[in-house]
């Protein structure tokens, strides 16, 4: 509510980005009064030309590339060239030829070298583009890694939001000696991989094979709803209920203990999460029943894919089947050993199957401190080898003793191996260091991070190394650092950074940005093991793509101070509230109380106001030693400065929405479903997801509202419903009964829409009993 400065930043950046978009212009929202944060996560930010004399840096938040030259004595810039909205990737390939990602114009700018540099062409290419490398012959070939949607995708690469088992990971193939007569350039192929949107990409040497991996690939787990889990509400005889019957199909009935908080409480019917346990082929939850008849579909979790970059045109080397599966649940970065040709995958593993935050005491289990781990996946042939890099945790234990993050290294990125295969350097974004690994112990697991002589961390005097580069003709290694937006320069002899050669690229970020980032990615101060961060789910300020049972059963009922739409049954927060899936830390600001319930309410405060999202988030203090397993919360003023940071962030452009912002076909039919006739009982769908973007309602002004639920929810907004594709097939329960309930098979995603993500598509949600006549009927 009292954001609205920033809301008509957030609007001035959205329209200038759809004008760079139509366009193929740069440096729009520099041009507008504020800066606009939209945070997006750098995936190759360096890149070295061939003859080794030129350092190319993306300067992300300044829509710029730096070009420097590369001597003796250090780095001198000599160039600085406009290119599209938040460039995350770099590649060079040639001496004078350097391609970048544009990550929010949906662009690729060719910048030429000779004479003065300056972008020559722009390709267009699908939504949200993320990395790019050379391969095929001569290196000729452009691959860059996109998702299936945008504007900017051809008839013959529909998005199909709404069809089962659609592969949603693109890779763009251009011949770089042959762009296409049109404006946009026109691909040799664009590759379709099973997977949801993909984030890295990696090279053989020899150019012959390109690896391709899925950003939030997940972990082969889902939530099955309430209605599924057909819980009993017989919560005094302290016993895990026995099967029960759902429309003829056997459940095993109810959820784990226990079934009431610390003061004696009963909780809400909630969903549960379950994991797929490949050996015997089950839905597993923590007690080892087997809920296959909850879930009807299968997650083959397929992470990295093989690509044949000399094919004609390029393709995917064998079947799905042949495909790397089971790399990690967040993939950021690869490399290819050049020794060896093994490829290292930096990623993260999710814990989200162990329930409760907090001490544990009442429920038994907790992830505190325990969430994502950091690891690097070797792949070998066919095997897929996870290295966890951090096994020195002993996570049962919170605090951890002081030291234990010293041994740590959180969100490794950006990777860098040597010519000869026998040292990998890895950027810890949440750790401000490089960790320095021996390549064979590394793949052998017998490195160990708590021996001084185990890994060497090279410490940086900024925060956030995304991507690193060597230079082994200097003795070098380039690290792009994001939180001070510099390169920096270590020396990979004396394993130190070079203070004196370090260059700061020009920020036009004001203080509140770059003094609040850290406390969202900075491990070892913001927990006590060094590898726990809000970003560990919290990918890059965005989510994870899964869901979590965060309750605590060790904590007393809140009061529900929010204001309500509709009405109905007990609207306070019982604090065992089952799985939710992570939101988006995007576009909180005039949203009012934050998570699914509004739970997060400075309303409880006194005198507090349940709108105010200043207040709203500062409750999130707690989860700093309750979720992240620090010591203690932050104090007011860093607390402040993170909430500063945090109400900035906002959501790129709709990927879905014509460029020149109409509306076309169906969207035209669901715009008038939005705005007619009542759906529900009493209101259409505006009545309860406000949209009013001048007063920055974008589906919702903090209001709660009775949804059929067994919990209260506040009515959530509606601007990343595009990235929850991808999870189709749902059983039969009493409360969503519309649609195929038929077993679905392979899909890309583990969770969906609502709270619990256990919904598999708009369609069935708006065909269940709660509205009043079947609007999927209608659509
Ligand atoms: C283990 C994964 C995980 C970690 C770590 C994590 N979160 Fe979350 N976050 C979630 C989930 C799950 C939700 C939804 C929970 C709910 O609705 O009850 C969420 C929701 C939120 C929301 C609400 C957004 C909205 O639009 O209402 C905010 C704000 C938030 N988290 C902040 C933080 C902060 C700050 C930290 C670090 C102190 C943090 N989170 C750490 C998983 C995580
Ligand atoms: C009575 C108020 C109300 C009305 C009317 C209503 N909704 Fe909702 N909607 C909610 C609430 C509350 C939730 C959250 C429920 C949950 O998470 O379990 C929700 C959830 C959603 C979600 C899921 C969002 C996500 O990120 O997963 C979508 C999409 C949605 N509604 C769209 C619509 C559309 C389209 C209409 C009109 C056809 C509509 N809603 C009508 C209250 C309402």
């Amino acid at each position: 509510m009292q954001h609205s400065a920033r809301v008509q930043a957030a609007r001035g950046g959205w329209v200038a980005g759809a004008f760079a978009l139509v366009l193929g212009i740069a440096g729009l929202a520099a041009a507008a009064n504020s800066f606009v944060l939209f945070e997006s996560g750098q995936v190759r930010p360096l890149a070295l030309s061939p003859d080794g004399t030129r350092l190319f840096a993306v300067n992300t938040p300044d829509n710029r590339l730096e070009v420097f030259s590369v001597g003796a004595s250090g780095l001198a810039k000599i160039a600085s060239v406009e290119v599209g909205m938040e460039p995350v990737a770099v590649a060079a390939r040639s001496n004078t030829e350097v391609w970048v990602v544009n990550h929010l114009s949906d662009s690729v700018s060719i910048v030429d070298l000779t004479g003065t540099p300056q972008v020559v062409r722009t390709l267009l290419v699908g939504d949200e583009p993320r990395d790019i490398v050379f391969g095929g012959p001569g290196g000729t070939r452009a691959f860059i890694t996109t998702a299936r949607r945008g504007q900017n995708v051809p008839v013959s690469v529909p998005p199909l939001l709404t069809t089962a088992g659609t592969p949603r990971a693109l890779v763009w193939v251009f011949d770089a000696t042959n762009l296409g007569n049109t404006l946009e350039g026109v691909p040799l192929t664009i590759l379709q991989l099973f997977g949801d949107t993909p984030r890295a990409l990696a090279v053989t040497p020899d150019g012959h094979t390109v690896y391709a991996g899925v950003f939030h690939s997940g972990n082969q787990t889902t939530a099955v709803s309430e209605g599924a889990v057909c819980d009993d509400s017989n919560l005094n005889d302290n016993l895990v209920p026995g099967p029960c019957n759902i429309f003829g199909v056997t459940m095993p009935g109810g959820m784990p203990l226990p079934e009431r908080n610390v003061d004696g409480i009963g909780r809400p019917e909630t969903g549960l999460i379950v994991k797929f346990d490949n050996p015997s082929g089950q839905w597993r939850d923590q007690l080892g029943r087997n809920w296959n008849n909850a879930v009807k579909f299968s997650l083959p979790d397929l992470d990295v894919f093989a690509i044949d970059a000399t094919a004609n045109p390029p393709a995917q080397i064998g079947l799905d089947s042949d495909q790397y599966a089971h790399v990690g649940t967040v993939l950021f970065n690869m490399v290819v050993n050049p020794a060896n040709n093994k490829v290292y995958v930096s990623n993260t593993d999710a814990h989200n199957e162990v329930r409760f935050e907090g001490p544990g005491v009442v429920g038994g289990s907790t992830v505190r401190g325990h969430l994502h781990e950091a690891r690097i996946t070797v792949l070998d042939g066919t095997s897929v080898l996870p290295r966890h890099l951090n096994k020195q945790i002993t996570y049962s234990v919170v605090p951890s003793p002081m030291g234990t993050a010293d041994q740590s290294l959180a969100t490794p990125v950006g990777l860098a191996v040597d010519h000869l295969g026998t040292t990998l350097y890895v950027a810890g974004f949440g750790s401000q260091k490089i960790g320095v690994y021996d390549t064979s112990k590394l793949e052998g697991d017998t490195f160990d991070p708590a021996v001084p002589t185990g890994v060497t961390y090279v410490p940086l005097s900024g925060g956030g190394p995304s991507g690193v580069v060597l230079d082994e003709a200097h003795s070098r290694l380039y690290v792009l650092t994001r939180f001070d937006n510099s390169v920096s320069v270590v020396n990979t002899g004396t394993l130190s950074e070079e203070l004196s050669l370090k260059r700061s690229l020009y920020n036009l970020e004001p203080a509140s940005v770059v003094n609040g980032r850290p406390f969202l990615y900075d491990a070892a101060f913001t927990s006590s093991n060094g590898e726990a961060s809000c970003s560990s789910c919290h990918v890059f300020g965005d989510f994870d793509s899964l869901a979590w049972d965060l309750g605590n059963p060790d904590n007393s009922v809140l009061h529900n101070p929010n204001p309500i739409r509709v009405p109905g049954p007990n609207p306070n927060f019982h604090p065992m509230k089952g799985p939710m899936t992570t939101q988006s830390l995007r576009g909180m600001a005039n949203n009012g109380p934050m998570h699914w319930r509004g739970d997060r309410t400075a309303g409880n405060d006194p005198g507090g106001n349940p709108l105010d999202e200043d207040g709203a988030f500062k409750k999130f203090n707690a989860a700093f030693s309750d979720l992240l397993g620090r010591s203690g919360p932050l104090t007011d003023t860093e607390m402040q400065a993170f909430t500063d940071f945090i109400l900035q962030e906002t959501y790129p452009p709709n990927p879905n929405r014509g460029l020149n912002n109409t509306l076309v076909g169906d969207q035209k039919l669901g715009h008038d479903l939005y705005f007619g006739r009542v759906t529900d009982t009493v209101f259409n769908c505006n009545g309860c997801h406000v949209l009013d973007p001048p007063n920055g309602h974008f589906g919702t002004d903090g209001f709660t509202s009775f949804e059929h639920e067994t919990q209260m929810f506040k009515i959530p907004h509606l601007r990343n419903a595009y990235q929850k594709v991808g999870m189709f097939g749902m059983p039969q329960v009493a409360f969503l009964s519309g649609g195929d309930n038929g077993f679905k098979n392979a899909q890309v995603r583990g969770f969906g829409f609502l709270h619990d993500g256990s919904v598999d598509t708009l369609f069935r949600f708006h065909g269940a009993t709660v509205f009043n006549t079947s609007i999927a009927e209608r659509q």
